[in-house]
């Protein structure tokens, strides 16, 4: 559990940071606000840096980004404007929290947008007295089968109108292989980062080559289909 905020120097500073920052990789700078100008801003001046750029709408410990997932009028709007201050490609990242809302208003107000990729998702929230705000984000192992359920469910109902990135309980090769093989185009993951270390993504890639050579070379993702 962690109930971090989005403390943080601002704007200015990471714009520093990024225009010095080389990257080989695809680098996804991340967003969150409080306020619908505030993605707006916030995307116009970092999307510069990054070759795509994630619209976090489902941080548990920042009220006014929490509670936008049971609002989705805002959220058509947010997306409408996110959308228009940028021409890179934009993620939305959900809460498991809002399965409801996700499936029938966040994602098709997403494509709406031609908004086409979906993290999904974040952590769920949990009150618990031992965290100084009484309440936070739960991550790790307990949300993974939620995370297959959804990559199933998503691809089930949208089809290839979306690129899935699944998120949450990712700690071993065997999860994410099985997550790009139920429909993920990637996967992501931080809690392992800590509880299982900075290997994790190689061991990833050694088994999705491994499963690419004894399937005679078909992608990850042409197993799914199959
Ligand atoms: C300490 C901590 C800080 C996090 N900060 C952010 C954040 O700033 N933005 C965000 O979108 N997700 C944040 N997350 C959520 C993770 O990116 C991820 O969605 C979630 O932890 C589920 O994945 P996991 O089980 O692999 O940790 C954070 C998670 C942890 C544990």
């Amino acid at each position: 559990m962690n109930c971090n905020g989005f403390k943080n120097p601002g704007l200015e500073v990471y714009r520093r940071v990024f225009r010095n920052l080389p990257h080989d990789v695809p680098l996804i700078v991340a967003v969150a606000g409080e306020s619908i100008d505030e993605y707006a801003t916030l995307v116009e001046g970092l999307s510069p840096f990054g070759d795509l750029v994630e619209v976090n709408i489902s941080s548990p410990n920042t009220r006014l980004v929490y509670e936008l997932s049971s609002k989705p009028d805002q959220v058509r709007r947010l997306l409408k404007a996110v959308r228009a201050a940028t021409e890179k490609p934009l993620i939305v990242k959900l809460s498991p929290d809002f399965d409801a809302n996700n499936y029938t208003a966040i994602v098709p107000a997403a494509l709406e947008n031609g908004i086409t990729i979906i993290n999904y998702g974040n952590t769920r929230r949990v009150t618990a007295p031992e965290l100084s705000q009484g309440s936070g984000g739960l991550s790790g192992p307990a949300l993974y089968a939620n995370t297959l359920a959804n990559v199933r469910r998503l691809r089930k109902e949208f089809g290839e109108t979306i690129e899935i990135i699944a998120t949450g309980g990712i700690d071993s090769a065997e999860k994410a292989v099985q997550l790009l093989e139920s429909g993920a185009a990637a996967v992501s993951y931080f809690t392992a980062f800590i509880t299982v270390g900075p290997t994790l993504p190689r061991r990833i890639c050694e088994a999705i080559v491994k499963r690419l050579a004894a399937t005679g070379g078909r992608s990850v993702a042409d197993l799914r289909r199959t």
